[in-house]
């Protein structure tokens, strides 16, 4: 214990130390929560300000030291104890049949061989060292002998154990070396690269190598902002105790408080592993991740070690690698499409294709060094695919195909939108319509101030920005606060309830959070993570449009390109004037102020029955007042259900996925 502290103090900080431990493996782990996510948050955030409080109290495992280290000058080498292999790989079912035989063949004609069958992951392998339960180091694979050691940055992914289990069935060894995959959601990594295109940084070409550059970051900092997961997969070493099976030990590492793919299928035999390949191959595009095929192993592990390894790989495991999802077509016109900042990117128009059962018709080719580099013309066949299954992208040309019908593109000398003159800056890749009255940039300045993570105006779709925009009923952010309902009513598609539900919307997006406000702005290099951190960091509006650059660069998160762009965009009467006209509206921010006390935050509710002292309406307000959401069903990331009179299914919903519920009274008291 540590010294000169009340011991009531250090044993109320153990506790929630292993109780949020205990809490982070039922969601991880075994995706049962037994709380909800306020609840953690509460008790987080009071083991924080405890550790705050007694700085004696603080501890490498803490649960509270996921959030990032000092950075690093360079990365530290470590040697792997045992060797971290690659897998032979086969790309039908007779290398898989052969991969068997040979097994068999190794074995002394054994017959009877169990496998057990994963997914493989497409992530970035690593190894982490566990003594005596508690998390040591972490390390890439590295060349497979050496690796370098990433320990910070592994810690900040909640699904690694920090410590082990310790009431697991299985003891703990005092060392053990466990292998697993890191990687990021498909979801999680959409998003994420769009806030990069949105902060003018490249976006990463798949989940994989997001993933790869998130862990290799100097500054844990910045990997804790990255949605990284992992499944683990296997050991090096374990000691203290021997398992007779892989099935046995991936058992194990569950209840140690590891997280293993739920999609596993062990000990089967080859043909059962033959249709689970056929069956993941199916099930694959359902997944929230990548996996590029399946790895087979050999379950028995006197077995594996009887089999062992070459140089390379083990001869106990293979990979059966799924089909690439790459297709060929013909890329027939480029099409320059202006963006919120004025950046033209060039876009393929394709012969619709189907690549793993998706339509494809365009794809982006980024910029114009990009159609350079690959030497794409028009008219050429290329070979499309899906990265990270997500994106639609050029691989390359199919260049012989070609039969000098090809056309060279060139970017044009005017904006396609409004044709002013365009400009390319030296060293920039990208080209951009200087024109910030063009109809173009003003569209997705508008589509990107109304989005759902800016003003959140339900019913102002891209199609009605559009139009309203063509027809000169909106000129700026202003405009949208004024919009006429008998004019919408008129509108191509519109009607009396949609035009009232329009204006209601736009009413009811007055209120809103700082930082969401500075979002909408859409100011370079503001996307949401920064505006965030301006949002938390600046008591309000005015103290912000006049701090210097040099105050903007003090603040943690922000560096001088950042707070440049931030300080001119203020600096600029125009955008002063943008900005009174924006609150003369009426539109009231939300000030960090009382947003950091706003324990709703972010808190998603569901109403359900009737309410007897305020109308839905009232209760919706009050909730996105605290900034909370509001959502039609109960899910796993419901945080409260709020339940009237004659509750009806939501209620046991709610209780079947251990949401909090609460009633009229209760809601109260949350709301004050
Ligand atoms: S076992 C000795 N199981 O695939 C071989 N690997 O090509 C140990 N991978 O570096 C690998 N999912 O990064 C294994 N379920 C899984 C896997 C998996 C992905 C990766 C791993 C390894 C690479 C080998």
């Amino acid at each position: 214990m540590p010294e000169n502290i009340n011991p009531q103090i250090a044993q109320k900080a153990e506790a929630l130390r292993k109780a949020l431990h205990r809490h982070n493996y039922r969601y991880y782990v075994l995706d049962d929560p037994e709380i909800s996510d306020a609840e953690y948050d509460r008790m987080m955030q009071e083991l924080k300000q405890l550790e705050e409080n007694y700085p004696q109290l603080a501890s490498p495992d803490s649960p509270t030291a996921r959030v990032g280290a000092p950075p690093l000058e360079k990365f530290d080498t470590v040697a792997h104890t045992v060797p971290m292999l690659s897998l032979d790989n086969g790309f039908n079912d007779e290398d898989i049949l052969d991969f068997d035989r040979r097994v068999k063949r190794n074995l002394d004609k054994q017959s009877n061989i169990l496998y057990t069958a994963e997914p493989k992951m497409d992530g970035v392998a690593v190894e982490l060292i566990y003594e005596n339960g508690k998390l040591l180091t972490a390390s890439t694979r590295g060349d497979g002998l050496t690796g370098e050691v990433i320990t910070a940055n592994v810690k900040t992914i909640n699904a690694v154990p920090l410590v082990m289990q310790t009431d697991s069935p299985s003891p703990i060894p005092s060392r053990l070396e466990i292998r697993g995959e890191v990687f990021i959601g498909l979801d999680a990594f959409r998003k994420f690269n769009e806030e990069r295109i949105e902060q003018e940084l490249p976006p990463f070409a798949n989940p994989r190598n997001a993933a790869a550059g998130s862990l290799r970051q100097l500054h844990s900092k910045i990997t804790a902002t990255r949605p990284l997961e992992i499944f683990f997969y296997g050991i090096g070493i374990v000691e203290d105790l021997a398992f007779e099976s892989h099935w046995e030990l991936l058992k194990s590492l569950k209840n140690w408080g590891f997280r293993i793919n739920p999609f596993i299928r062990p000990t089967i035999r080859i043909k059962e592993v033959l249709n689970y390949y056929r069956e993941l191959s199916e099930k694959r595009h359902q997944l929230p991740y990548d996996i590029d095929g399946i790895v087979v192993k050999v379950d028995d592990i006197s077995l594996q070690q009887r089999l062992g390894a070459t140089s390379r790989s083990p001869r106990w495991a293979v990979a059966y690698k799924f089909k690439a999802i790459q297709e060929t077509t013909a890329l027939e016109a480029i099409e320059v499409q202006v963006g919120r900042t004025g950046v033209l990117t060039p876009v393929a128009q394709l012969k619709p294709v189907s690549v793993g059962g998706v339509m494809v018709s365009r794809a982006t080719l980024h910029n114009e060094d990009e159609i350079e580099k690959k030497d794409i013309r028009i008219g050429d066949k290329v070979l499309v695919q899906r990265a990270g299954d997500v994106i639609p992208e050029i691989v390359k040309v199919i260049a012989s195909k070609r039969d000098g019908s090809e056309t060279q593109f060139k970017m044009p000398k005017s904006c396609p939108v409004c044709d002013s003159p365009v400009i390319r800056m030296a060293g920039e890749s990208a080209t951009r319509c200087i024109n910030s009255s063009c109809s173009a940039q003003l569209k997705e300045r508008i589509k990107h101030f109304t989005s759902k993570r800016a003003f959140d105006i339900d019913g102002l779709g891209d199609k009605l920005v559009d139009q309203l925009v063509d027809e000169n009923l909106l000129s700026s952010f202003a405009d949208i606060f004024s919009l006429d309902e008998e004019i919408i009513k008129n509108l191509e598609r519109m009607g009396a309830k949609s035009a009232a539900n329009l204006v209601n919307a736009i009413e009811q997006s007055k209120s809103i959070v700082f930082a969401r406000f500075l979002y909408a702005l859409g100011i370079r290099h503001a996307g949401e993570h920064v505006s965030a951190l301006l949002g938390d960091h600046f008591p309000d509006l005015h103290t912000l449009m006049n701090c210097s650059r040099e105050e903007l660069e003090a603040v943690e998160g922000i560096g001088p390109i950042v707070a440049d762009s931030i300080a001119s965009f203020f600096k600029q009467e125009r955008n002063q004037r943008i900005i009174r006209l924006i609150l003369d509206c009426g539109v009231k921010l939300e000030t960090a102020s009382r947003k950091k006390t706003g324990k709703l935050k972010d808190k998603v509710f569901v109403l359900t029955g009737t309410l007897e002292s305020i109308t839905r309406s009232q209760a919706k307000e009050l909730i996105k007042a605290a900034s909370g959401k509001v959502s039609g069903s109960v899910s796993g990331n419901t945080d409260y259900l709020v339940a009237g009179e004659s509750p009806g299914s939501k209620l046991n919903k709610a209780k079947e996925l251990g949401v909090a519920v609460i009633d009229e009274a209760g809601f109260k008291e949350l709301f004050g």
